[in-house]
């Protein structure tokens, strides 16, 4: 079994986090009511990380994924930008899997 990008304990303390992926992308992943998405930490306006240096990828009040570069806003569930310079377009989500003892793995290992 490929080694997981993350597990579910670890956003208990940290709604969302920065992975490095296998194939050497960056990537992050969020947990909104509970449910836990990824994304390619690429924004759809200018192509940069969302997180500014030990930034957040979510929002103030944590519902929305923000890129603090020019502050567009995503939703969790699909990536679309809703809010700000790329609206309409959309975050390049990962499919996840996650097993029974809370790993999350990419779901095309
Ligand atoms: S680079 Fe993300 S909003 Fe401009």
């Amino acid at each position: 079994m490929p080694q997981p990008i993350a597990h579910l304990q670890q956003f208990d303390a940290s709604p969302s986090r920065g992975v490095a992926l296998p194939d050497g992308r960056q990537a992050f992943l969020v947990r909104v009511h509970g449910r836990v998405s990824a994304f390619v930490n690429r924004c759809p306006h200018q192509q940069v990380p969302l997180n500014l240096p030990d930034g957040d990828f979510l929002e103030a009040g944590g519902e929305l994924i923000q890129c603090g570069m020019h502050g567009a806003l995503f939703l969790p569930e699909s990536g679309e930008c809703v809010f700000g310079p790329c609206q309409g377009r959309f975050l390049e989500p990962l499919a996840i899997s996650i097993d029974a003892e809370g790993n999350i793995h990419l779901a095309s290992e």
